[in-house]
């Protein structure tokens, strides 16, 4: 099978992106379910919960979903994933090139996260069966620095006949509209589908992502295992008070070392932790580490994440309609 064949199989180039823990089984089969992309981040997860995940994604729906790597980190469960048969795996953050022979010789397709020309370049030499494209608008940790609509031409342009998936910003079905009138095949939204019913964030950070009107921040704030790597966030108390001290190093930050929540296993989560909450956190929820993307403004609900990929498609149709 063509990657071509499986874009076709979508009944809408809607896709959901990775968002760490925050995008489970529950989200990934809702949107895959509705005719989008659904995705799973299985950096983080150890390989026998990540083949269970997987597993139950596809006792869910029979249709297609990704699962992602960020490389800032070992990928330690890519061997469970391919094992289960994923489908699809994407890279983010990092070289692939170590990883690129298991996926392919599993007869996955891999898409790679791009921000730049030379990035575009060396992933097709490395044989992407598609591309990401990342603009600085996005929520989480941001591996691009240039606004979406500008790159996204360029990118397109040097992929030649390898699709383009664009990322970052989005989250009304006229901003799809755009990205598909440049000739990107699919538009990913992380920052929207978190504020949905199946998304695992906490219902005190969905509920800030409703409020939000549009305030958010490309900083490095928050840290913990991925020091100094820029990630785009809503404004919030923590935030703020580092800013009013002249963003201070680690070390010297305001209230540095302060517990302000606890996981639900009772984890102790501190002030400037890269951690988001999650359902089951108690505490100060509001001063956590709470990644946005630019297109938090338009958010104004939150919906089964079935619904909401419908509703885009129909505001993104009719967007695209003539006249
Ligand atoms: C809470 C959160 C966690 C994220 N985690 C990941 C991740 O694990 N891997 C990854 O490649 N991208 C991650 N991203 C970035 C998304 O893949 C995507 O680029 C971004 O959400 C698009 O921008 P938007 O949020 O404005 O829609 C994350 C984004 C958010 C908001």
């Amino acid at each position: 099978m063509k990657f071509q064949a499986v874009l076709e199989s979508l009944r809408y180039p809607i896709w959901q992106a990775p968002t760490a823990s925050l995008a489970g089984p529950e989200l990934a089969a809702a949107v895959s379910k509705a005719g989008g992309m659904g995705s799973m981040a299985l950096t983080w997860t150890p390989p026998d919960i990540a083949a269970e995940l997987v597993r139950q994604v596809r006792e869910a729906t029979a249709n297609p979903f990704f699962v992602n790597f960020a490389l800032a980190f070992p990928p330690v469960s890519l061997d469970a994933a391919l094992e289960v048969g994923v489908l699809i795996v994407t890279f983010s953050w990092g070289d692939p090139e170590p990883h690129l022979p298991k996926v392919k010789a599993a007869g996955a397709f891999v898409g790679i996260q791009v921000t730049n020309i030379p990035g575009v370049k060396r992933a097709i030499d490395q044989g992407a069966d598609f591309l990401i494209c990342q603009g600085v608008e996005a929520g989480g940790h941001v591996q691009s620095s240039t606004p979406l609509l500008q790159l996204l031409p360029r990118v397109i342009e040097a992929a030649g006949k390898v699709p383009v998936i664009a990322a970052g910003g989005m989250s009304s079905g006229a901003d799809i509209a755009k990205v598909l009138a440049l000739g990107a095949k699919g538009a990913i939204l992380g920052t929207r589908f978190l504020a949905t019913q199946e998304s695992r964030a906490h219902p005190e950070y969905k509920r800030q992502l409703v409020e939000a009107q549009g305030a958010t921040a490309l900083t490095v704030c928050f840290d913990g295992a991925w020091p100094y790597s820029a990630h785009r966030v809503l404004r919030n108390s923590t935030l703020e008070t580092w800013e009013a001290h002249g963003c201070p190093k680690v070390g010297n930050r305001p209230g540095e070392g302060e517990t302000i929540a606890q996981t639900a296993d009772g984890e102790a989560i501190f002030r400037y932790e890269d951690t988001a909450p999650k359902q089951g956190y108690v505490g100060d929820i509001e001063a956590m580490c709470l990644y946005s993307g630019t297109g938090v403004a338009a958010i104004t609900d939150i919906p089964p994440a079935g619904e909401l990929v419908e509703r885009l498609w129909q505001e993104c149709s009719a967007a695209l309609a003539p006249g």
